[in-house]
């Protein structure tokens, strides 16, 4: 994906880690510095485009990514440039993976409720013309040894088929366990791992949970395990929730069957309650 300015510039390193703030990075020594509020806008206008263009890859009705989103939640996007062409002499950008913690109502394998923290995978695209050549996987894969984090412990937002291939292709994450909302999570979820989250997303997390918790921040944080049936809410808040056109039967009537594998064709996207 291509930009009137230069990226290659704007964005020294191959993988680019942009938060809430949607800071420009600092610039290679020896290279022209335009006005500060020039480059952020750059960085949005790169935000929004590629926001865009993974909606339209996802068959969205609008993008869940964008600037202003960044700037509302505690995202953090990746952000991978094409360090090879240089088209016009002012790079590309291949494509990016948006993730955050977010506090969701997990079932696990004995129909439990749980309030759990995981990190999300929110958002995830790779230009058309690069897809199956090993770049989702190179961000992933940084994305991962950043927050410290392993596989089987994200939740994934609605993911699409490909992703869900993705991730049995190169994580072995297959076994899914049934949700009533649409996140989706793995066997081995619950098998916590403590460990801190990196930086990026540490820096940006409540600090309540550091306050509550004297070992290391966990990026799958189990919270007090069970209440009242009658104080849960069913469902977890999505970033997809405003694309919702349809609504479906209320918890539990639209629980799903003990276990599962991914199934082969995913509720429309559209269809989304949370
Ligand atoms: N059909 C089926 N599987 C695919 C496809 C496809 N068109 N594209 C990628 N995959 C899966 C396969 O397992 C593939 O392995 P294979 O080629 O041996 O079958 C593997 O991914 C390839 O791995 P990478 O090359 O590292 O992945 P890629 O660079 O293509 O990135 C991604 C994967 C991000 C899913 C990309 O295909 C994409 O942008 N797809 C369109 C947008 C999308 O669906 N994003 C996920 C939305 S859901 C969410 O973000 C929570």
């Amino acid at each position: 994906m291509e930009f009137s300015f230069d990226v290659d510039a704007l964005l020294p390193e191959r993988i680019t880690v942009l938060d809430q703030h949607l800071r420009p990075p600092a610039r290679r020594p020896g290279t022209t510095t335009p006005a500060r509020v020039d480059l952020q806008q750059q960085i949005m206008t790169i935000v929004d485009e590629l926001g865009k263009a993974s909606a339209k890859a996802q068959h969205l009705p609008a993008p869940i990514t964008s600037a202003s989103r960044m700037q509302s939640n505690r995202h953090v996007m990746y952000v991978l440039k094409d360090t090879s062409a240089r088209p016009a002499g002012k790079g590309a950008i291949i494509g990016f993976l948006k993730v955050g913690y977010k506090k969701l109502f997990v079932l696990d394998d004995r129909e439990a409720h749980n309030e759990v923290e995981p990190l999300c995978i929110l958002d995830f695209y790779i230009h058309e013309s690069l897809q199956r050549h090993g770049h989702g996987r190179e961000l992933f894969h940084y994305m991962l040894q950043k927050e410290r984090v392993e596989p089987h412990q994200l939740a994934i937002d609605r993911p699409s088929q490909k992703l869900l291939k993705f991730l049995n292709k190169h994580y072995n994450l297959e076994t899914t366990v049934p949700q009533v909302n649409n996140f989706v999570i793995f066997e081995g979820f619950f098998a916590h791992q403590h460990r801190p989250p990196a930086p990026s997303l540490r820096a940006s997390r409540h600090s309540r949970a550091a306050a509550v918790d004297p070992t290391p921040a966990a990026p799958a944080r189990k919270l007090p395990p069970k209440r009242a049936e009658g104080d849960i809410k069913p469902y977890s808040s999505s970033d997809r929730e405003f694309l919702k056109v349809a609504v479906e039967p209320p918890w539990p009537l639209n629980r799903a069957p003990r276990r599962a594998t991914p199934p082969a064709h995913p509720p429309p996207r559209s269809s989304s309650l949370v």
